[in-house]
């Protein structure tokens, strides 16, 4: 008995000594699970480059600090090795707005600097008081003629912080140079989520704050319940206001170096006949008046899918017959994890009478589709995280499609034909 008591009694101390130990990792793990890995702070952080109208004579920077930060500024000079000459940056005062959003409470600052030099290296930094950045080098576009480059990633959405990291540092290594980095949208899992806004800073670090971004939204930029873009866009970007009411930073285009680039937002099409219709007038205008020798369209949900359930046919009838009539170059798309090219085979080409625009939809981060079903591409791939590279020369574009393991997938050159369709050679 006494035994069996003595038993029962250390068995209870045990159990009591367990569930103390369970209560203080609930206790900790509640802590940790509200811990923010990336709060705002006095000093700037989430610094980025934004594609401008003019990107050869203008930069848009924007960054975020903690609430009692009420003011920035930013610093800008032409690069010097004299690190005594930063006394003469020119310095610009920030527009300064409070952001609040659950718990986070921050500012968000952003400035545009107009009047620079095209084609020209300059370093500039950006903070107040005694909480500065380091000071980044950022070249401004040159004129149209001059050879262009600029990365192109398809959905970031998974792996943000864990596998996506390899693919923007990559193409970074493989083209420092490029004017812009396309992003074809779904850029967070969830659009609202500021840990993943913070993993994806933290992914791509410096390259965000030295090489434009140029970010369509995708559906999961939206709230679930549907009209609503990210609490984080707009304060977080500064992209060019030159799209339709109601839908501007989401729809906007640039020119750069001959080039028209266009953000769509596809989800607003595939949600809203009004915003279909706005934009479809907006595109046709910006199609019809366009000076530049290429174009470049940009959007999340593609035309043409990798398997039929996922068909946006209202897309695909908005905007196809025009970039068929204006001749559109390439469209670059996201939304179906996965990799898919095509021109040759798409529906409406003939063998004799080719599309002539080049339809792209990639993934670069982990998230992907399960299923696939070929169609009208010319190359494709599953389970394979990518990121594009594309030079344009000329009469030519040249396009290459890389792994996360840094090999070459899919490359192929687009050559301009006086009077006819563009004439694909494929390169690999
Ligand atoms: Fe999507
Ligand atoms: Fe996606």
């Amino acid at each position: 008995m006494t035994g069996m008591n003595n038993r029962k009694e250390k068995g209870y101390r045990c159990a009591g000594f367990v569930s103390l130990c369970v209560v203080f990792c609930m206790a900790v793990q509640a802590q940790t699970s509200t811990v923010n890995p990336f709060p705002p702070a006095p000093n700037p952080d989430r610094i980025v480059l934004n594609v401008t109208r003019d990107p050869s004579t203008s930069i848009a920077v924007n960054w975020r600090t903690c609430d009692t930060v009420r003011e920035g500024f930013l610093e800008i000079m032409p690069v010097t090795a004299d690190p005594r000459a930063v006394d003469k940056a020119l310095r610009k005062q920030a527009k300064s707005e409070a952001f609040q959003f659950e718990d986070i409470a921050a500012n968000y600052h952003s400035v545009t600097v107009s009047g620079l030099i095209p084609k020209t290296l300059y370093m500039y930094r950006v903070g107040q008081g005694a909480h500065w950045s380091e000071w980044f080098h950022t070249k401004t576009a040159g004129k149209s003629g001059d050879k262009l480059s600029f990365i192109y990633l398809g959905d970031v959405q998974s792996g943000i912080k864990t596998l996506w990291p390899r693919v923007i540092r990559d193409a970074y290594t493989k083209m420092p140079d490029a004017n812009l980095i396309l992003y074809a949208g779904d850029i967070v899992n969830r659009g609202n989520s500021d840990l993943e806004w913070g993993e994806l800073f933290y992914g791509g670090s410096f390259i965000h704050s030295m090489i434009p971004g140029m970010h369509s939204p995708g559906n999961h930029e939206y709230a679930r319940t549907g009209d609503t873009l990210s609490a984080f866009w707009r304060p977080q970007f500064s992209l060019p206001e030159n799209g339709p009411e109601g839908l501007k930073e989401s729809c906007y285009y640039a020119d750069v170096q001959g080039m028209r680039f266009i953000s769509i937002n596809s989800y607003r099409v595939e949600e809203s006949d009004e915003d279909l219709q706005k934009q479809k007038v907006w595109v046709d205008s910006l199609l019809r008046n366009n000076p530049n020798q290429w174009t470049t369209i940009l959007f999340h949900h593609p035309f043409y899918s990798i398997r039929p359930t996922r068909d946006n046919i209202r897309m695909r009838n908005t905007f196809k017959p025009l970039f068929d009539k204006y001749k559109v170059d390439i469209v670059l798309q996201g939304h179906d994890h996965a990799y898919a090219r095509g021109m040759q085979k798409i529906p409406g080409a003939t063998k004799d009478e080719k599309s002539g625009t080049v339809y792209i939809l990639s993934v670069s981060g982990s998230k992907m589709s399960s299923k696939f079903e070929g169609g009208w591409m010319d190359v494709s791939a599953t389970y394979t995280q990518l990121y594009q590279l594309v030079t344009v020369e000329g009469n030519t574009l040249h396009y290459k499609a890389y792994t996360a393991a840094g090999e070459l997938y899919d490359a192929f050159d687009l050559v301009k034909q006086k009077g006819k369709n563009n004439r694909l050679v494929e390169k690999k």
